[in-house]
């Protein structure tokens, strides 16, 4: 055995045991980005330079501001023995607390947040809300211009959000709304209402979900990535909506009619700053491209989805006849599938739904995807191969793993195929942003 897949098993196996959560196939899961926090606690000290009032509306104190305008802001869960349920319009707006702050930490008691509360600050970068807030509204404005900010989580309760309330939060990379919130999802890194089926505000990951209908006002603004890819489901673009970005494609999976259409339906101003963005249609692209992946718990699945949404290719997912389930995969147990599988070659012949896509012959570049398996392609991906004649293709191996490099992987893979002028395979993590794969694909030129 390899000494890199050596190691792997070896740090996988320590890790399983210390952290629930290092790889996806250890059945971990983090929840939001925070875990449950009641404010000021023992490893936080609240800070004690802020301002309080009685609440008008509830029973509690309101933070009316910092006279201290301390950089990392916890607010306590509760003053003067009553509970502290909300922060105050303005209360920590740049205009109010001058110096730059860096992170708050929001009780879990917070049941509103004001408009303008933390307005402009720019260098705000850590929002600590906790799966257990109870937090219901956020007024308008109120992160607005917190250009630092790159991951928001939204809890269960919340059901009210003010107007531009992350207005100019360019670097946002990860929105996160807890699955039981009813009115807004974070389906695809973008911020939903769910009542409008409106994208409120994307961040540099998003992969738009075709649920979405209309892409809101100033839904991108200021964003750093340079690819959108716009669903067929969008019937309308608000103003400002890719205004001030890094946007210099737009790629839209309908034909260019139906682009016609949407236009006629959107705001003159949707890429005011923009306009000189490369509108892509599905119907004008010159290169025909396809993504095939094989994904056992979704990290692949999650790089394929980027490739197609930076490159508007169709996506083809090899799906065992037989899938794995989670004890399938337990490679640290002798006797599970995988462990079976990969001590006798001749069980690695896994059954396909379907292992041809259709139309292949108008595919000139395939990207092909799988997880690594002992230092290996997962073998579920050879029944594609074998299927398939790669002649006259460009290939494009990928994979994603928890420590191991691509290996030889690319390489059994060419020889298995017999024909295609393969690529270098390139290997992402779970955590890989779509900025990675940007960057890659910038530097295959195809
Ligand atoms: C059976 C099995 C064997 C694995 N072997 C390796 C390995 O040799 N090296 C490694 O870095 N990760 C290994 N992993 C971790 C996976 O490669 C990694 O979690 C990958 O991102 C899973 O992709 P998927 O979510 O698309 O299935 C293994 C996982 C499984 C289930």
């Amino acid at each position: 055995m390899k000494k890199t897949v050596k190691l792997f098993i070896m740090i996988a196996t320590a890790l399983c045991l210390i952290s629930a959560f290092v790889f996806s196939a250890c059945g971990g899961e983090t929840g939001g980005n925070n875990s449950a926090n009641g404010g000021g606690d023992a490893n936080h000290e609240a800070t004690d330079t802020l301002t309080f009032e009685k609440s008008a509306a509830q029973e509690g104190y309101i933070v009316t501001g910092d006279e201290g305008q301390t950089a990392n802001i916890v607010i306590p869960a509760e003053h003067e023995g009553e509970p502290v349920v909300g922060i105050a319009d303005s209360a920590f707006g740049y205009a109010q607390h001058t110096s730059a702050i860096l992170s708050v930490l929001i009780p879990d008691s917070v049941t509103e947040i004001g408009k303008n509360a933390f307005h402009n600050q720019s260098a705000l970068a850590s929002v600590n809300i906790g799966t257990n807030s109870k937090l219901k509204k956020i007024g308008n404005n109120a992160f607005s211009g917190n250009s630092s900010l790159q991951s928001i989580y939204l809890p269960a309760g919340l059901s009210e959000l003010g107007d531009d309330v992350f207005n100019n939060c360019g670097a946002l990379d990860t929105i996160t709304v807890a699955a039981g919130n009813t009115r807004y999802s974070g389906a695809g890194n973008c911020l939903i209402d769910l009542e409008t089926n409106t994208l409120i505000r994307g961040s540099n990951q998003s992969v738009i979900p075709e649920t979405v209908t209309k892409i809101g006002a100033a839904a991108f603004r200021r964003a750093t990535m340079t690819t959108l890819t716009i669903p067929k489901s969008v019937t309308s673009i608000e103003k400002y909506a890719i205004s001030d970005s890094a946007i210099t494609k737009v790629v839209y999976k309908g034909t260019s009619e139906e682009w016609d259409t949407l236009m006629a339906a959107s705001s003159k101003y949707w890429n005011m700053g923009n306009e000189n963005a490369e509108i892509v249609c599905s119907d004008a692209q010159t290169s025909h491209i396809l993504v095939v992946y094989f994904s056992a718990t979704g990290n692949t699945e999650k790089i394929a989805g980027y490739i197609a949404d930076i490159t508007g290719a169709t996506t083809f997912e090899l799906v065992p006849q037989n899938p794995y389930t989670a004890d399938d995969l337990k490679y640290g147990d002798g006797n599970s599938r995988v462990s079976k599988e990969h001590g006798d070659q001749s069980l690695r012949d896994i059954p396909l739904v379907k292992s041809a896509p259709d139309n292949w012959e108008d595919y000139t570049t395939v990207f092909v995807g799988y997880p690594i398996w002992w230092g290996e392609a997962a073998w579920p991906v050879n029944g594609f191969i074998k299927a398939n004649d790669f002649t006259g293709k460009t290939v494009v191996p990928f994979c994603t793993a928890a420590s191991s490099d691509v290996g030889n992987s690319d390489d059994q893979l060419k020889n298995l195929a017999g024909a295609g002028d393969w690529k270098a395979g390139r290997r992402f993590f779970s955590s890989s942003a779509k900025d990675d794969v940007q960057s890659w694909i910038d530097g295959l030129n195809l």
